[in-house]
């Protein structure tokens, strides 16, 4: 069993983050989120691991290297272009050769592990596994309709009207039928060649496609709101700590993590909160759900429920709420008069003015 790691694509939902850095790389919990997935691969026995890379090729390889720090064998395979799902596959065949193997989506980050996705294959052996959950808002995702027998008998891309409440998480099991059917299927209305359409293929061909329901926490990170509600959950269940240095006048609540290096100076922090090695929280309120990566200085200032990338400084802002703020970013007051907002914003940024 081989896995193929889908960490290429545009990332289009969340730039501007996504014009200078990859999004697999945005951390979570001051952890790139496909380090998550490399883990849980890892985790599964698997060791053979094919990673699809696009335009950050050089940041993933530098990020993951050969993957030995996370007991695996990795091979980049450079995708030209981010056409589609099924397009990786097709792309990845002479390194997949005839093995069965799990293709993970690169941003999906899900609690729990793969391991029961593969038991169930290993045990029915059917042509694909495919993760499914409950979601509450089907009509944004692919939704899975199953047989009484608890088969997969359609699936649809984000439909108005769902035939269910199940939609399919970015990890499938894939016996090697499936390169007959990234070969047949044409590109769709967007010019990708969809994964749903591949899938569909078998199952025109009576391919056995079994689902696996997941309970545990999953959510595609894609997008900002889940990148922070991702962030959040793993902030929940963080081990609490000092490594770093805290002033007998600064004030940690619940559930805080300060990592080596770090310094809190006259503030107050409610956890759950993490904050990175080198950085420095100086006279002001941490709130939860917040998770600052290295290097970074909040000073006179007031944020909760975001993450910070590294080497950034905010200083004199109250207050910053369900933000994502990149890496080597400065936030702060315009100077003296004219009382105008003064910006340098990269392409497809957003700000949101509370006054
Ligand atoms: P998506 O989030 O579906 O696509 P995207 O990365 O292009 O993002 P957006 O919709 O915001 O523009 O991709 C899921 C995962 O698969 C993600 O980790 C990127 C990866 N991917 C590839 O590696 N190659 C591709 O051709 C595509 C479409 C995605």
């Amino acid at each position: 069993m081989k896995a193929l790691v889908l960490a290429g694509g545009a990332g289009t939902r969340l730039r501007p983050i996504t014009h200078t850095s990859a999004k697999q790389l945005v951390p979570i919990a001051n952890k790139p989120v496909l380090f998550y997935g490399l883990e849980a691969i890892a985790d599964a026995g698997i060791k053979e691991v094919g990673i699809i890379v696009g335009e950050t090729a050089a940041e993933i390889e530098q990020a993951v290297g050969d993957g030995a720090d996370f007991g695996l064998d990795v091979t980049y395979l450079p995708q030209p272009q981010p056409l589609g799902l099924a397009h990786a596959v097709l792309i990845a065949r002479d390194f997949l050769g005839d093995d069965d193997f799990l293709m993970y989506l690169g941003d999906n980050f899900i609690l729990g592990g793969i391991s029961a996705l593969l038991d169930e294959f290993r045990t029915h052996r059917p042509d694909v596994q495919l993760m499914l959950t409950r979601v509450s808002d089907p009509s944004s995702y692919g939704v899975a309709s199953l047989s009484e027998e608890g088969r997969v008998t359609g699936l649809e891309e984000k439909p108005a009207r769902p035939r269910s409440d199940l939609a399919v998480v970015g990890v499938y099991l894939f016996s090697p039928v499936v390169h007959e059917a990234v070969r047949a299927i044409a590109p769709s209305d967007r010019g990708e060649l969809e994964i749903t359409d591949a899938l569909q293929w078998l199952l025109d061909q009576g391919r056995d496609i079994r689902p696996t329901v997941i309970t545990g926490y999953w959510k595609d990170t894609g997008n900002v709101a889940d990148m922070l509600e991702a962030n959040r959950c793993v902030l929940e269940v963080l081990e609490p700590g000092i490594e770093g240095f805290v002033s007998a006048d600064s004030e940690l609540v619940g559930r805080v993590r300060v990592c080596e290096g770090a310094e809190v100076h006259g503030s107050r922090i409610v956890g759950p909160a993490l904050i990175g090695a080198g950085s420095a929280i100086v006279d002001s309120y941490v709130g939860p759900s917040t998770a600052i990566a290295e290097n970074c200085r909040i000073e006179d200032s007031e944020i909760e429920f975001s993450i910070v990338l590294n080497d950034s400084a905010i200083t004199g802002i109250r207050r910053i709420g369900a933000s994502l703020i990149g890496c080597h970013v400065v936030v702060a007051p315009a100077p003296r008069v004219p009382a105008a907002h003064r910006f340098v914003l990269g392409d497809h940024s957003k700000v949101q003015i509370s006054s």
